[in-house]
């Protein structure tokens, strides 16, 4: 025994044994706790030019600029919540009965009925992942996750000890699933599949049509899905419609998790929910008790957010959402126009939630050998800070924020271009890609109405005919460049015979590479 206890109940050390040092470890969970984002911040060099203010266009934060505000009936709300006094108690762990009749109500759709016994209140959006994760899947199970996705569904898997395996998004296809890939990940141990519209970091928004066939992969093996829809209904203007998944389906049980933090604009308030959707039962042996468990294990959410709850969800005027929404997508077609624009940069249109995605042409930049490279001089020359397409576990790419004030997101794409202009070293031909794009032939061969292209909100048209343009435009220089070879320079003259036969050489060529890449194109449709 080397701690006694005397008569008066006080305990003594043995003085005999050796003095122990201090060890104290962090648990195996803390130390498979990290967050993609942060790990890969923290190793990159953000320094600023000293003559060029900052315009940060990484942090997914709608209130950092302070141009969104919310709703004065919010505020109202929380003070009137304060001083009533009646809201500074312990709530149930699934919170106040009022607070999620309100929830269950502002949730309900046609078809995807939910009452207050089916929501769970959270301390925000990433509060209702962790609960709703740990109650569907255990050490060792997996979880399909999107890829590009936000990382959090990763870092608090892996902690718990459960795998995430990444299913596709495609980015010539509006960010849509690929679902036969989707598809091929699951196995016996895969315990929910995780699906995000819209979407973070990507900005679309899934077709009812297409979140049926994702619901179809979920029905046939019989898995569970995570919905997490935090964007719900921030959806730009004709550019798709919101549904709640649930609302699309009779069979499949959804956990569907959502919060104030993103259309409400007040993401320090966190307060999140989950909707428990389960038209079968199928939750009702073991889940939804699972879930009422974990909710008792730290009763996360504010109580003072709970009580102004009911007026924030039923008398938010709508004139309050659509003006950021509106101030969102006039900032996503701006950021589009101009950073389309610029050579080696392609940006994908979103059409919804607060995110662009832009892909870097990296050949065009032999400079940098990756994606971090490119965002870390882009800061130290001009002072714009985008978030590497690493933190996704999708390089090439980077993220902007469209929440930004308009002037401010205008003069990053500015220096981007000042950026991009001075770092590529094989330029694309970029004249003869413009041209190409305006010219009818061209959707011809792709296939789409003239016009339709440039002005189409969905990016991957834009996409794919650059690229189109880009081989096209490469091919004809590799072209004229070989026949100028074949030829001497005295022959060069303007007017002489030969140059009329060269020229009108490079004319067949052309014409002879845009059938064989028309031809390749109608190959790559049918198959
Ligand atoms: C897709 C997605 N899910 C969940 C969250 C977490 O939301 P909250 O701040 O309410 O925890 C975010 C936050 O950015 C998000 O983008």
């Amino acid at each position: 025994m080397r701690v006694n206890s005397n008569q008066n109940g006080m305990s003594t050390i043995n003085e005999s044994e050796v003095e122990k040092e201090w060890k104290v470890k962090a648990s195996l969970m803390a130390r498979d706790t990290f967050n993609p984002i942060r790990d890969i911040l923290e190793t990159m060099d953000i320094t600023p030019h000293p003559d060029k203010k900052m315009i940060s266009l990484s942090i997914g934060d709608p209130t950092v600029f302070g141009n969104l505000k919310p709703s004065s009936v919010i505020t109202e709300a929380v003070i009137e919540s304060i001083t009533s006094g009646k809201n500074n108690g312990y709530g149930p762990s699934t919170g106040f009965e009022p607070a999620r009749e309100a929830v269950a109500k502002y949730l309900s759709v046609p078809d995807g009925e939910v009452t207050k016994d089916d929501i769970i209140l959270c301390s925000g959006c990433s509060c209702a992942l962790d609960i709703v994760i740990s109650a569907l899947a255990n050490r060792g199970q997996n979880i399909l996750v999107p890829r590009p996705g936000f990382p959090l569904y990763t870092t608090l898997a892996v902690g718990l000890g459960i795998n995430t395996k990444e299913y596709n998004l495609l980015p010539d296809q509006d960010w849509e699933v690929d679902i036969e890939h989707m598809d091929s990940l699951i196995d016996e141990n895969t315990a929910a599949i995780v699906v995000n519209s819209p979407s973070n970091p990507c900005g679309n928004v899934f077709s009812p049509a297409h979140l049926r066939q994702i619901l179809a992969v979920a029905e046939l093996h019989k898995i569970p899905i995570i919905a997490d829809e935090i964007y719900e209904n921030f959806v730009f203007p004709g550019s798709g419609i919101y549904v709640p998944m649930a609302s699309l389906t009779d069979t499949v049980p959804i956990l569907s998790v959502g919060g104030l933090t993103k259309r409400f604009l007040i993401p320090g308030w966190r307060m999140g929910w989950i909707a428990i959707y389960d038209k079968q039962n199928i939750f009702a042996a073991e889940v939804r008790k699972g879930l009422m468990c974990m909710s008792q294990r730290i009763i996360g959410s504010n109580t003072l957010i709970q009580g102004a709850l009911p007026t924030i969800l039923q008398k938010t005027p709508k004139e309050f959402f659509s003006s950021a929404i509106n101030l969102v997508h006039k900032n996503a077609k701006l950021a589009h126009k101009k950073l389309r624009g610029i050579p080696g940069l392609l940006p994908v249109m979103p059409s919804a939630a607060m995110y662009m995605m832009v892909k870097v042409d990296m050949e065009r930049f032999p400079l940098f050998q990756h994606d971090l490279q490119f965002v870390e001089r882009l800061v130290s020359e001009q002072s714009v800070f985008c978030l590497p397409g690493k933190c996704f576990n999708y390089p090439n790419y980077f993220r902007i924020v469209l929440t930004v004030p308009m002037e401010l997101l205008s003069e990053a794409c500015d220096r981007m271009n000042q950026f991009c202009l001075t770092h590529l070293i094989c330029p694309p031909p970029s004249r003869m890609v413009s041209s190409m794009i305006d010219q009818s032939t061209l959707y011809a061969t792709y296939g789409k109405a003239p016009g339709m292209f440039v002005d189409n909100p969905h990016a991957d048209n834009w996409h794919s005919t650059w690229a189109l343009a880009v081989s096209l435009a490469q091919a004809m220089q590799n072209n004229r460049r070989m026949s100028m070879s074949n030829n001497s320079d005295d022959d060069d003259e303007p007017g002489s015979d030969k140059r009329v036969r060269k020229l009108s050489t490079n004319r067949y060529d052309h014409s002879q590479n845009l059938q064989r890449i028309h031809r390749r194109n109608s190959l790559s449709r049918e198959t």
